[in-house]
């Protein structure tokens, strides 16, 4: 079916209590992997691209085969960029046909943030895609961006609340609660009180960030808890690599390159397929399947 837009996707699953799994696509096996790995569960799913990645590939090339993807698939696929700070990269993506896009204003001061934000919500309903936005700091390293531990910073909940009441519409707001990107050293500290105040008071659906490494029972709470979008990077990259570099462990002298790219696009697909189930979103394509 025609790429979907997040924001519908993410507003049914969090009212349903389950959670849209958004995986970081490295290149077109990658993004194979995430859709086939979706329609082997049945589930909607997101595509969601750094802006390294889709500086490397290019704007068009990568939303053409997302749209490739999307078209042949029989579950929603949504196209989303991830963590920008560029404005000028965002109105690229909503040209070239991506359908949400992140503004990742956290590193700013509050009203700054607020207000960049507003500027890029101004842009995506004109465009009719979908808003993610971000408060506080979530720690870790993404893309190119690194939150050591002293800069990392839970969201405030009245900024919360005054960021989202002047976009209503966004399709999903990312709270820094505790998360954070790449692997964890130790069990991540999740801000569990703070997420529930936030969910109580606030019905967009929240972005759950730095989803690698989480236990199933920190994902379940969190799913229960409001977040209807959970993001998945650094376990999907070290798939792509160690899909490949473990066959050519295994059998160094083969020199034919399918069975290479067909063992890491297996290693990917069962991992999305395993967090599917988890986020409870197995089964859940039809359910949406009227906001192509
Ligand atoms: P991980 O890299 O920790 O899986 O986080 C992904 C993410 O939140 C992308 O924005």
């Amino acid at each position: 079916m025609p790429l979907v837009s997040m924001g519908p996707l993410l507003r049914r699953a969090r009212a349903d209590g389950y959670g849209v799994a958004a995986y970081n696509m490295i290149d077109f096996n990658s993004a194979r992997a995430i859709v086939n790995g979706a329609t082997d569960m049945n589930a909607p799913v997101i595509i969601q691209v750094s802006v390294k990645t889709v500086k490397h590939w290019g704007y068009r090339h990568l939303a053409n085969w997302v749209w490739m993807l999307a078209n042949d698939a029989p579950v929603p696929v949504a196209l989303h960029l991830d963590h920008c700070t560029d404005i000028d990269v965002i109105k690229r993506c909503i040209d070239a046909g991506w359908t949400s896009v992140m503004f990742d204003g956290s590193s700013l001061p509050f009203e700054e943030n607020l207000a960049k934000s507003k500027a890029v919500y101004a842009l995506t309903e004109s465009a009719k895609i979908g808003l993610e936005a971000e408060i506080g700091a979530i720690g870790g390293v993404e893309d190119d961006k690194v939150v050591n531990d002293d800069a990392a910073r839970l969201a405030d909940f009245d900024e919360c609340l005054k960021f989202v009441a002047e976009m209503p519409n966004l399709a999903a707001f990312a709270p820094a609660i505790g998360t954070a990107h790449g692997f964890y050293r130790g069990e991540a500290k999740i801000a569990y009180d703070l997420l529930e105040r936030i969910t109580n008071a606030i019905d967009i659906p929240i972005a759950l960030h730095g989803g690698t490494g989480l236990t199933d029972d920190q994902f379940h709470r969190c799913i229960g808890l409001g977040c209807g979008k959970v993001n998945i990077s650094t376990m999907h990259k070290r798939l792509f690599i160690e899909g490949f570099t473990n066959l050519k462990a295994e059998k160094p002298t083969l020199a034919e390159p399918l069975p290479f790219l067909m063992a890491q696009e297996e290693a990917m697909k069962a991992d999305v397929r395993s967090n599917i189930k988890t986020f409870g979103s197995a089964g859940r394509a039809w359910e949406v399947s009227d906001v192509a």
